[in-house]
């Protein structure tokens, strides 16, 4: 074991594993709503090897934890430590959110839920109008959180362009009306998408000069959003911020998936005001 974890008498004692988290905003999200609902607590950071997540979860068990979050890299190895996932986490084969209940770890996933109640924030009557056209680039474990819950829209086409074409074919499988393109053709055909969800590292910090496509053909009434929160403001949303075009920050899905952890750990939902005030 590379390292003790803290012992405390907290009321609400929740945490983060990944690697690396140093500078991740989870602890301060948290602490705000915990300070909203007036309830001692306390969210900390695990930073853990992957050989460390049995000792940690029997840890977690043995001190009576209410739960935790994961991140990358650990949203799918975590799975094999847990006794039970809801249908979101077993569909998309990913966790991000794990509660102690009666004893047992039950894995959850709020990525996809906290995408989409951000963009209902940011653009209310996007969901009014069908017939969209959805770009997500990425294939990953965040990706398929948000393709899984955009899937319940009506009449939406969800394409998929990822680097590895095989990681797209087999996330499009899963969803009711898709498409599969290359990072080339999703560039090329870019004015053909209403909304385009960049869920890549690329452009994340300190690779802050990357961009994983150019929008240059991006639609005029086209939102485009990065799950990138670290920089706030990537390459590829200042570029579509010079197109024009709506621009959704990495931080406001963040928000919206740590409410909705928030709200499975102790049963209280943040306040709309306060959610809207951690965006800046
Ligand atoms: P997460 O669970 O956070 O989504 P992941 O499962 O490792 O992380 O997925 C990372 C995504 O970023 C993948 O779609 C990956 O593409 P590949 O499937 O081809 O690996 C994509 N990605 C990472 N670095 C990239 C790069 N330099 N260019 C293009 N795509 C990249």
């Amino acid at each position: 074991m590379k390292q003790s974890f803290k012992r405390n008498d907290y009321m609400y004692r929740l945490g983060l594993i990944g690697n690396p988290i140093k500078h991740s905003k989870s602890p301060e999200l948290h602490k705000q709503f915990l300070k909203e609902f007036n309830v001692r607590g306390a969210y900390e950071l695990y930073e853990l090897l992957e050989i460390e997540l049995g000792t940690f979860t029997e840890w977690v068990k043995r001190e009576g934890l209410l739960g935790f979050n994961v991140t990358v890299p650990y949203k799918e190895a975590i799975i094999p430590h847990l006794d039970r996932l809801d249908f979101f986490a077993k569909e998309m084969n990913a966790v991000n959110t794990v509660k102690l209940m009666n004893g047992e770890l039950v894995g959850y996933n709020t990525d996809g839920i906290g995408y989409m109640e951000a963009l209902r924030q940011f653009k209310p009557d996007f969901f009014d109008h069908t017939n969209k056209e959805i770009l997500i680039i990425g294939a990953g474990g965040a990706a398929k959180g948000i393709a899984l819950a955009l899937n319940g829209l009506e009449n939406t086409t969800i394409n998929i362009a990822n680097r590895t074409e095989e990681r797209a074919l087999e996330l499009a499988k899963k969803l009711k009306k898709s498409h599969v393109y290359s990072l080339e053709e999703a560039e090329r055909y870019l004015e053909t998408f209403d909304l385009i969800i960049q869920t890549t590292t690329v452009g994340m910090q300190p690779n802050i000069d990357e961009q994983v496509i150019r929008l240059n053909r991006v639609k005029p009434t086209a939102i485009v959003s990065d799950i990138v929160y670290q920089p706030k403001w990537t390459k590829f949303l200042k570029q579509a911020n010079a197109q024009g075009v709506y621009v959704l920050f990495g931080i406001d899905m963040l928000i919206y998936q740590a409410a909705k952890s928030f709200e499975i750990w102790t049963g209280h939902r943040p306040n709309e005001k306060l959610l809207e005030s951690l965006k800046e």
